[in-house]
């Protein structure tokens, strides 16, 4: 069975002419698959639907998207679907072509085993030099331009150093904490009713991402209150539980943030549950 589906056939090389290459002009998905399908679907379906309408890209249609997985899942236990879309071929220059042909693809490759100890002990973050730049009409969506990203995970492989380090925060130019290089963040603080978990306004930068979904979804479930706010550092340091989430790593509890160090929490353990809990 292919492990690649450009435009729905078995197929590795993509025109140099494509959007997504030249420009990165695109957006892209990462799924979990286990027991032959992918997981959360419709919420993937919907963030891209959403990208798609932002970058005025014809969204393929998720009927046909959804034949095409299913034909790289079956079988597969444990695996990883990745589903890249862009804007297709175009000529020299930044005009968008018109009409303009979405290319996608679809890719699927191994789970992904991350050691247990980051979920019994949490994992060790540090802040990245690399900043996000602002941009409100990209930021939400998982667009193709990931540079930042890159280099600020460089950070820690190109240094050679920080070697126990498993994720680097990033902050925007106002020294407000965004997220996480590949997933989001949550902060508990104890509030006067009880604990308040709050997690980084989106508005400006950042990936709106499944699991932060999610996780508002189980806390709201559960009677914690949540706040989307701006958050810097200090308010970080100043809390009871850190942690990080994405569709593939799942819950990320913090136990060192630079030199501050933490334990997990209750409402940390709570979520976490919820969250294996939830169906689809
Ligand atoms: C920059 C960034 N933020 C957040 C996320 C988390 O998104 P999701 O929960 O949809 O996996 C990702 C996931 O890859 C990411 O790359």
């Amino acid at each position: 069975m292919p492990v690649i589906l450009i435009n729905g056939q078995p197929a590795e090389h993509i025109s140099v002419l494509d959007r997504g290459f030249q420009y990165g002009d695109g957006l892209f998905e990462t799924l979990r698959v286990s027991a032959g399908k992918p997981r959360r679907w419709a919420q993937h379906m919907a963030r891209l639907t959403r990208g798609c309408q932002r970058l005025r890209i014809t969204m393929p249609e998720p009927a046909l998207l959804w034949s095409e997985a299913m034909a790289l899942c079956a079988g597969k236990t444990d695996a990883v679907l990745k589903i890249v879309v862009t804007r297709g071929r175009g000529e020299r220059g930044y005009a968008p072509p018109v009409p303009a042909v979405t290319t996608r693809v679809l890719s699927l490759s191994s789970a992904v085993a991350f050691p247990s100890l980051y979920y019994r002990e949490g994992v060790s973050v540090r802040v990245c030099d690399t900043r996000l730049s602002g941009n409100p009409a990209l930021a939400g969506i998982k667009h193709l331009n990931r540079l930042e990203q890159v280099l600020a995970r460089a950070e820690w492989q190109d240094k050679g150093r920080d070697s126990e380090v498993a994720e680097g925060l990033m902050l925007d130019n106002n020294n407000n904490v965004i997220e996480g290089t590949m997933s989001n963040l949550f902060c508990v603080q104890e509030g006067e009713g009880g604990s308040i978990l709050k997690t980084p306004s989106l508005v400006h930068c950042g990936v709106k991402g499944i699991t932060r979904e999610n996780v508002i979804r189980v806390a709201g479930a559960a009677g914690i209150s949540v706040q989307e706010t701006t958050l810097g550092l200090t308010d970080l340091y100043r809390s009871q539980e850190l942690f990080l989430c994405n569709t593939l790593m799942g819950i990320w509890p913090v136990r060192r943030l630079g030199e501050h160090h933490f334990t997990v929490g209750p409402v940390t353990r709570q979520l976490s549950q919820a969250l294996e809990s939830l169906r689809d």
